[in-house]
Parts: C-alpha cells; structure tokens; sequence
C-alpha cells in the first residue's frame, strides 16, 4: 500500500455528539471490506490514567493539572496510533476524542503529516436538545465514567456540566485548517472540504447514508429448495414442500414482529428466495449482488463430489474458506466486495427483510455483529428461521425465531479448526443469539 494512501480520521465535537458512534461504525465499515482499520479512543487512555470515575471538574478549561493529564492522554493515544501505521501497516486510523480546539487539531495534524499521513476530521455538530439528551440517556448513563449506582438525574447534570466546559472553547473546523466532513444534526446537512483520494470519498459517502431512526433488519434464507434436500450446491432450483410451507408461514411472524410498520422485502433474482416471499404483503426489491455465492464449477454438485472431484480444492478452502475463490466462481472476499453497496443502501434504509442464501447472509450478519473473516463463513444461518437485527447505540441486538418446519441442515463444518476463532473488536451484540461455529 502506497504511504499516501494513509488517512486519520479524526473525531471533533463536544461530548454526547455521535463521535464514537461514528468513529465504530466507519471502523466496521472498513475493516469488513478489508481495509486495515482501528480506533483509538482518548477517553479510554484517561480511564486507564486516572481510573475510570471522574466527574464533570476534570473536564473544567481552568483545571490545569486535569488539562496537562489530558494532554498526556491525547499524546499517548497519539503516539501509538502512529506505531500502529508503522508496524501494523494500518491504513485508516481514527482518533476518538473531542479535539474541540484549534491548537488540539493543530498539533494532530503536525504530527500525522509529518509522518506522511492524511488528516481528514469528521466533526459532529448538533444543537437539537432531544437529541443530546437522547444520546445521554442512551450511552452515557452505562458509560465506565459512572460509578454502578449512581442516579440517573446525577449522571445527566454531570455530563451537562461536562458539555458546558467544552462549550466555553469550542472552535468548529474552519476551511483553511485541513480536510474535513462537517455533519450537522445526524446528517440533514453534510458539508465537506477538500476531500480528495478513494479512502476520503469513501468513508464521506458512508457517512451520508448513515441515519439513527429506530429500525429493524430481518434476516431470512430462502425456505428448504429441491437442491437443499439432494445435498447440492448453488443451482436455481425451486422450494421443496417444505420450503413451501415457510414460505406460507412467514408472512405471518414477520407482521407480529413489525407492529404495523412499513417494511420492505430484498430477495436475490434466484427462484428459491423469490418464491419465498411470494406472499408476504410488502413491496419488494430483487438484488443480482444479493445471488448465492457462486460455486463455479462446483455448482450443481456436492460437498462429497467436490472432495472426490477436486481434493485439492476442497481442502484449500478448508485451510482459508474466506479467501478461497471456486474455479470459475467466487470466494467469500468477492462476495463482501459485491455486497458493499447492498450494505451502504442497508444504512440508508428503514426496516428491510432480506430473503438470502447462506452465504449471503453470513456476509450481512457479520457486517453487523462483527465477525472476523476468518469467523464469517462459518456463522450458523439454519433453513426456516428469522433473525431480527435492531441496531442499538454501539451494537446491535439479535432475536432468533425457528419455524417448527423441518428442514435440512446444510451447515459443513470445519473439519480442521474447530472453534478457535477470535472476534474483532468494535460491536458486539447486545443481546445474544450467538451464531458463531
Ligand atoms: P460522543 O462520542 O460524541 O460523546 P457517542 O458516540 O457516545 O457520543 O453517542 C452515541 C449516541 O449518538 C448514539 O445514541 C447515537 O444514536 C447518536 N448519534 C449517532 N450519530 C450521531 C450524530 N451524527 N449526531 C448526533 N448523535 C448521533
Ligand atoms: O448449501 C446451500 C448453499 O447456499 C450453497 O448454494 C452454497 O454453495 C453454500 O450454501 C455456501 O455455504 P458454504 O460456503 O458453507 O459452502
Ligand atoms: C475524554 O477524556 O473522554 C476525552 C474525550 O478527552 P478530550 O476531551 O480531552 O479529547
């Protein structure tokens, strides 16, 4: 990777502004379509400094000894995001903190350009009060700066004290002071600077599609298809009678769980998820990038053929099954490239249903619940069940509801690593339907 390709994202806004939300959801983004991506978060080096409860005081302008551990703070959050570009090879750093002030900014971007790396700053601005308070309610009242305990009525007049010190010497990012997307009250207004470069306009685009309006994503495979009860791979084939029977029983436990609100369907163009939502009552959408991995010339056989016909192949996909790409067909890291805008129109959306296939949907869950991409081709997506996504302020939460209509089980272990897979960092489900192998 060509050094100038390099950027730092940095994060300015006074408290209870979205940044760290922002900060996660950009870091998913990229790390899920394979672009080195990590945050570092000052107030989590502050915690470690200081201890974790402190209250509205150390934020005060005039507090000079908390002033001079903040800077120590921001330095040696600094300081190892640097190590990281260097020895980690990252690509896109993002430095979570308020970075309310000129001279703040000013001394990141020395230090960053000094090491050939882009500074881009996203700032959150918003003056709409519900929305503050909102987002207190939401995430501060469980933040590690709170002590168990404490009542909520304190924690919100603290951390409105704690705003109000910022408010004193905030200075928006001016034109002349770098690149930058200024995003005013959740996106009704963006506005951008000197972006320049595919890494910029990327995350800038991702950013305009992101909303915070309560929703929810329901996952479904197609029901049981005629190629599902012969073993077989990929094909176009149509429902089993089992299949068809989901396929009459699902409208009804999706209309329990939307609570008369609009919905709208995303199938594949394959037979088998189209005609799994032939009845449900909503307008629907067919996707081509929603199609079922495809299986080149593997399709139409097997796992047992693929092992007789093709050892070699069967076993190097079992060694590295996310980058494995079938003769004459598509490996996992293909298909996550095809589904990227499937993702960014997800984020501009409201409630969706999408009918998928296996691997499709391993590719979306993990997006959403965080899954490495050595995990991701392994997640358990069964016949004749609905997940339900509702994304939450840092996460999402996972209800799993199984249709009492038996069905094949399509899922092949790996036979090699059984379970030793490691999560990534930023969301984790709030609630639990763990998937995982
Ligand atoms: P900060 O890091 O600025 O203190 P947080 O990221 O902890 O704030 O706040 C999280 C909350 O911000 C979430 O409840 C989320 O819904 C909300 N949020 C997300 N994006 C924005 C935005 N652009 N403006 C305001 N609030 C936002
Ligand atoms: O078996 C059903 C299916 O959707 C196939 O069409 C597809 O090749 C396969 O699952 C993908 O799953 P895996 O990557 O685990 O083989
Ligand atoms: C923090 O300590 O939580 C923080 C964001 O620090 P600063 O405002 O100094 O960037």
């Amino acid at each position: 990777m060509n050094h100038n390709n390099r950027v730092a994202c940095v994060m300015v806004g006074l408290p209870a502004r979205g940044k760290t939300y922002i900060a996660q959801k950009v870091c998913r983004y990229l790390q899920w379509v394979g672009i080195q991506t990590k945050v570092f978060n000052v107030g989590n080096y502050r915690r470690q400094l200081t201890g974790a409860q402190t209250d509205h005081s150390f934020f005060d302008p005039h507090n000079e000894e908390a002033s001079q551990l903040r800077l120590q703070c921001a330095i040696e959050a600094l300081n190892d995001m640097l190590r990281w570009f260097k020895k980690d090879h990252g690509v896109v750093g993002i430095y979570d903190a308020t970075n309310s002030t000129a001279s703040r900014r000013r001394l990141l971007r020395e230090r960053l350009e000094a090491a050939d790396i882009q500074v881009m700053f996203i700032e959150s601005v918003c003056d709409a009060e519900d929305i503050v308070l909102r987002n207190i309610m939401q995430v501060k009242l469980n933040s590690p700066d709170y002590a168990d305990g404490v009542e909520s009525e304190t924690i919100v007049n603290d951390f409105r004290a704690r705003i109000e010190h910022y408010e004193g010497v905030y200075e928006p990012v001016t034109e002349d002071e770098s690149t930058f997307v200024k995003m005013v009250n959740v996106g009704s207004k963006v506005i951008i600077n000197r972006i320049c470069g595919y890494l910029q306009s990327r995350v800038v685009y991702y950013l305009m599609n992101l909303h915070i309006v309560p929703r929810a994503i329901f996952f479904s495979r197609h029901g049981e298809s005629m190629y599902n009860v012969l073993g077989k791979l990929g094909g176009d084939s149509d429902l089993s009678p089992r299949g068809r029977k989901y396929s009459e029983a699902l409208p009804g436990l999706i209309s329990k769980h939307l609570d008369g609100q609009n919905l709208t369907v995303w199938t594949s163009t394959m037979r088998r998820t189209i005609q799994t939502g032939q009845h449900l009552p909503y307008p629907k959408l067919q996707w081509k990038a929603l199609d079922e991995l495809d299986a080149g010339v593997c399709d139409g056989l097997t796992y047992e053929d693929v092992e007789q016909q093709y050892p070699e192949d069967f076993a190097l996909r079992d060694d590295d099954k996310f980058n494995y790409r079938y003769r004459g067909g598509e490996s996992y890291r293909d298909v996550v490239l095809r589904l990227e805008p499937v993702i960014m129109e997800l984020e501009r959306q409201h409630n969706i249903l999408i009918v998928g296939h296996q691997a499709i949907l391993r590719c979306i869950y993990a997006y959403y619940l965080n899954y490495s991409h050595e995990e991701l081709p392994y997640i358990k997506i069964p016949l004749h069940t609905v997940l339900k996504l509702t994304p939450r302020a840092y996460g999402c939460d996972v209800e799993q509801y199984k249709f009492d209509i038996e069905a094949v089980d399509t899922y092949r272990a790996n036979p090699k690593r059984p379970s030793s897979l490691k999560r990534v960092g930023a969301h984790t489900p709030t609630t639990s339907a763990d998937l995982r192998a």
